[in-house]
């Protein structure tokens, strides 16, 4: 028996690693999947086989991440509950098709993953490769072997597995989108979470940062006049708007199983292109598309966040998405100024925004006349089931 694992190089998967090959005598396969975590892989290669794995792949995958996900949640304005910019939650269905990939080129359907059974992230890994391989046979290590994190601690130490020594007392995934922080004493939802719990958005500039960003389609294309390399952008801006403090989300999240769990993220690239993308696309659409676009941006987050990336609707909504954004050309200027992000300004060629008309300084259009009937006849409707209701 052969099994490919996600492998993260953190605690859990690495036990994981020996735990599968005694319990199911099985060879194991590791994937590591680099979505722009600051790991560092060499390293995470030499853990794999130490703790007996037979064979090692290291997938550079930041790119596909970048463009087809990344770029992806910003044409889609993807916050899960209005906060959250799904950075965990897009990495994963990727993460499970490059395990599925190097199962098919193993020959083998045995496939694991190292979530617990109390998160979203077994859902979004199970469903993906459920979709992807018909016949996969999924095994959770986490959600059978019923050890604590002291147990497996302990289980590393007596089977000489290294593991890594820098471990935070957070559960932390990151990648190039951002980086979700829980557990410890975040899991009190009434404790202000504590400046440790940060490494992207520490403040260590405060000078105020300018930023002017163009769209092409709704895609971020050039920063401050510069055109830049897709994950280059989003690292860059990662980089400057974190180190001035900005980026930071805390919510009480309504997860997939059904409870609440405290979350809190960094993703200052993340939430700086969602916000700058959103103005933009709301000086360029029509009213009408801009309610439309509002729904389906929540039903796509919704998706997204609860594992259904591959969901047939995703697609439909993707295509509304692309045809929306056909027009969503321009530049948005931003302010970062510490915790705070202030959008100055925006402009677009597409904008139906006529200065001429809006302007209380020119001309007396509409007239008199003109301003009555609208409003009588607009607002009929209400006046007349007033009308009905009351006398
Ligand atoms: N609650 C977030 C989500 O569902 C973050 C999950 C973080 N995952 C982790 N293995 N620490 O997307
Ligand atoms: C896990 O339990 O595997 C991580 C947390 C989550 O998926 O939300």
């Amino acid at each position: 028996m052969k099994i490919v694992l996600a492998y993260s190089g953190g605690l859990d998967t690495t036990v994981a690693i020996r735990w599968l090959k005694e319990t199911y005598s099985a060879e194991v396969v590791s994937v590591s999947v680099d979505v722009g975590q600051r790991d560092d892989f060499k390293k995470i290669e030499e853990r794999a086989y130490v703790a007996g794995a037979v064979r090692h792949y290291l997938v550079d995958a930041k790119r596909e991440f970048a463009e087809k996900f990344a770029f992806r949640d910003v044409m889609m304005n993807g916050l899960y509950e209005e906060v959250y910019p799904l950075s965990t939650a897009l990495a994963r269905p990727l993460i499970a098709q490059k395990v599925i990939e190097v199962a098919k080129k193993e020959g083998t359907n045995y496939v694991a993953h190292g979530s617990t059974s109390k998160g979203n992230d077994q859902v979004r890994f199970d469903l993906t490769l459920m979709s992807l391989m018909e016949d996969a046979k999924i095994i959770a290590p986490a959600r059978i072997w019923k050890m604590t994190r002291e147990d497996e601690i302990k289980y590393a130490k007596e089977k000489g597995i290294p593991i890594k020594t820098e471990s935070s007392k957070y559960s932390i995934d990151e990648n190039l989108w951002g980086r979700s922080i829980e557990g410890d004493v975040i899991s009190d939802p009434a404790v202000e979470v504590p400046e440790d719990a940060f490494e992207w958005t520490v403040p260590r500039k405060n000078d105020k940062l300018k930023l002017e960003i163009e769209f092409e389609r709704g895609i971020p294309v050039k920063v401050n006049g510069e055109r830049m390399d897709t994950v280059q952008l989003i690292s860059r801006l990662n980089e400057e708007i974190g180190a001035r403090g900005f980026g930071r989300v805390e919510h009480l999240e309504n997860r997939v199983v059904g409870f609440k769990s405290r979350e809190v993220y960094e993703a200052p690239a993340a939430l700086t292109l969602v916000y700058a993308h959103r103005d933009l696309e709301k000086t360029v659409l029509t009213p009408e598309e801009f309610r439309f676009k509002r729904m389906i941006d929540s039903l796509w987050s919704d998706l997204v966040y609860r594992g259904l990336w591959l969901e047939p609707l995703r697609e439909v909504l993707d295509h509304a998405g692309d045809d929306l954004n056909r027009w969503v050309n321009g530049e948005v200027k931003v302010e970062v100024e510490g915790k705070a992000m202030r959008i100055l300004g925006r402009s677009s060629p597409y904008s139906p925004y006529s200065e001429k008309i809006s302007s209380y300084n020119r001309g007396w259009y509409p007239s008199d006349e003109m301003a009555r009937g609208f409003i009588e006849i607009w607002g009929m409707h209400s006046i007349l089931a007033r009308k009905a209701r009351y006398g």
